[in-house]
């Protein structure tokens, strides 16, 4: 392509000229020629250069979509919510009583106000009859701040736990004990279900493994929701008072659940 330089332009920098070039697609534009280690630059045709830069912010913006999918993906998967309950919402809890209006509120709450409840590491009680849909709730916090924001939430059982640990020992496990605790303390909010479900006296092993997760997360101010069917006197006193000062401190939300069973309401 031969052309004349047009014109000599004085907002650029000496050595670079402006001539007409033409683009296939677009028709003509003026093409700016710099000077550059004695090789000449030529710009490209305006338009075409938009279309690009059209593109590659699309593919950025579809490539970033599917990062956050995925995070999301790997966030549910550590969750490790049961199947039965992994699609347990706020909305689909149906709160007919002043009682069950005030739970979902509580917990509506907690998941909205996350953020500075976890600043203040600030524990919730679930406590109450079965089937009154502690676990329900509880799980629906964590589907929660996991949807609107970056925490990671992790659900387990206390029996899970104790089961995860004890297989550490005889090694069928390919993972540590401190790895499996480690697990239980980094995650935004941790949710223990099933605590004092057996009616024996914890053993040694349990109390020990409990205030392990316990004091691990006071002492990163992570705060930890338990659900247990006791009520706050017997929780306190079946996970130990250590246990159970380090969920009062930052200000503990008790919310009790003393209504009837809504689980299968037919009976059989
Ligand atoms: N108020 C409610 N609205 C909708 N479903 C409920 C309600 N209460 C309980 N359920 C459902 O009943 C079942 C038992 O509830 P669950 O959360 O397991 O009770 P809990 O943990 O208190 O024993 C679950 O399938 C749960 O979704
Ligand atoms: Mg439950
Ligand atoms: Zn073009």
């Amino acid at each position: 392509m031969h052309s004349e330089p047009i014109q000599q332009a004085p907002e650029l920098p000496p050595g670079t000229r402006i001539q007409p070039a033409d683009c296939e697609t677009h028709g003509s534009y003026e093409q700016k020629v710099f000077a550059l280690l004695g090789k000449e630059l030529k710009s490209g045709c305006p338009e075409c250069g938009r279309i690009r830069a059209e593109e590659e912010a699309e593919r950025q913006m579809i490539q970033s979509a599917a990062l956050a999918r995925y995070h999301m993906a790997e966030k549910l998967g550590a969750a490790l919510i049961p199947k039965r309950f992994a699609g347990k919402t706020f909305d689909g809890y149906i709160a007919k009583t002043a009682e069950q209006q005030k739970a979902l509120k509580t917990c509506v709450r907690y998941a909205a106000e996350f953020k500075q409840i976890a600043a203040a590491g600030r524990c919730l009680l679930l406590l109450g009859k079965p089937g009154t849909g502690k676990t329900h709730l509880s799980v629906a916090i964590a589907n929660e701040i996991m949807a609107t924001s970056s925490a990671t939430a992790v659900y387990r059982t206390i029996g899970a736990v104790l089961q995860a640990i004890r297989a550490t020992y005889d090694h069928t496990s390919d993972q540590s004990e401190s790895q499996i605790l480690s697990s239980l303390v980094s995650p935004s909010l941790l949710i223990l279900d099933e605590i004092g479900v057996s009616k024996e006296k914890p053993s040694d092993f349990e109390l020990t493994t409990l205030f392990s997760i316990i004091n691990g997360r006071y002492e990163e101010l992570r705060p930890t929701v338990i659900v247990s069917n006791l009520d706050a006197k017997a929780l306190a006193s079946a996970i130990g008072e250590r246990c159970a000062d380090r969920l009062r401190e930052g200000g503990v939300i008790v919310q009790p659940f003393e209504w009837e069973s809504q689980r299968g309401k037919e009976g059989f």
